[in-house]
């Protein structure tokens, strides 16, 4: 069942609700893919009933980003998601969404800061206040959201509970083609050569991440050779290549606890990112 309108999606939820019937929330921006799919069975799994949204969210593009380009197919996305076990595609308009005059934002200090932040000014703030709306629309008991986006999902866990928002946020290890590359709808952008060369990217993450947990070596030196391994490969630019507590995102010098390492490159014209769990010194 497809729905647009934020009334039409209260109505069922709470029909489901006055059913007795527990219910997630899958937020996606469509070209659904291998991994948002992984996310809708994960929730079926954990919810009798299961909401995809579908809205490409203007308010986190940048003015030179790809808001025009990104992929847009909502039939065949319909057809995916209730295939995976969605009972609702919630595909809302900009307008319904963002009411004219509509003036809130939901900045989440700190954790949007790094990273991304300020590669991609105002992103994390479109993020945060749309995904806060879709969690007030629909009321889940539980939202889904990919480890790939993990700055992202840790400013979602944030929101949710700085705000009392009674949902439960589960995260997803990241979901890869058979080469490595981490899935996203943006890998459509590459070229053929562009496309072997991407998985060099979570290549060199995870010799990266196996060296920082066998040496215990100071993250600088290991993130200076990765990020010359990434040159070397073909990679266009690199905005960020960090080791940062897998909590706070704080930047580490030496990986003493939990830690994640992230980064984003530029290949053409096209952004990736990618991260990859990092262990404390285990020899
Ligand atoms: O990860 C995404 O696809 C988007 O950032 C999200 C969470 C659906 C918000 O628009």
């Amino acid at each position: 069942m497809i729905v647009r309108s934020v009334t039409d999606l209260r109505a069922t939820v709470q029909d489901w609700r006055r059913s007795g019937l527990s219910c997630a929330l899958v937020p996606t921006m469509g070209a659904l893919h291998e991994g948002h799919l992984a996310l809708v069975r994960l929730a079926r799994q954990s919810c009798a009933r299961v909401v995809v949204s579908i809205f490409v969210n203007p308010l986190q593009f940048g003015p030179n980003e790809d808001l025009a380009a990104y992929p847009r197919r909502e039939a065949a996305d319909v057809a995916a998601a209730t295939q995976a076990g969605a009972q609702l595609v919630f595909v809302p308009t900009v307008t319904e969404m963002y009411a004219p005059g509509h003036a809130t934002t939901v900045h989440v200090v700190g954790l949007s800061e790094g990273l991304c932040g300020p590669h991609r000014p105002g992103h994390f703030d479109g993020v945060a206040t749309v995904v806060t709306k879709l969690l007030l629309q629909a009321l889940p008991d539980a939202a889904f959201f990919g480890e790939k986006d993990y700055q992202q999902l840790l400013i979602i866990r944030r929101l949710a509970r700085d705000l009392d928002i009674p949902v439960r946020i589960e995260g997803m290890p990241i979901m890869r083609e058979p080469d490595g590359l981490a899935m996203s709808s943006r890998n459509a952008y590459l070229s053929a050569d562009q496309r072997r060369i991407a998985p060099e990217l979570a290549a060199t993450l995870g010799d990266m991440a196996r060296t920082l947990a066998s040496s215990g070596g100071a993250v600088s030196q290991v993130v200076a050779a990765g990020k010359a391994r990434l040159l070397a490969a073909g990679f266009s630019s690199i905005d960020y290549v960090e080791v940062c507590d897998a909590g706070t995102l704080a930047p580490v010098a030496r990986v003493e606890g939990p830690a994640r390492l992230l980064a984003a490159v530029r290949l053409g014209g096209t952004r990736l990112i990618d991260n990859v769990p990092v262990a404390g010194k285990t020899a």
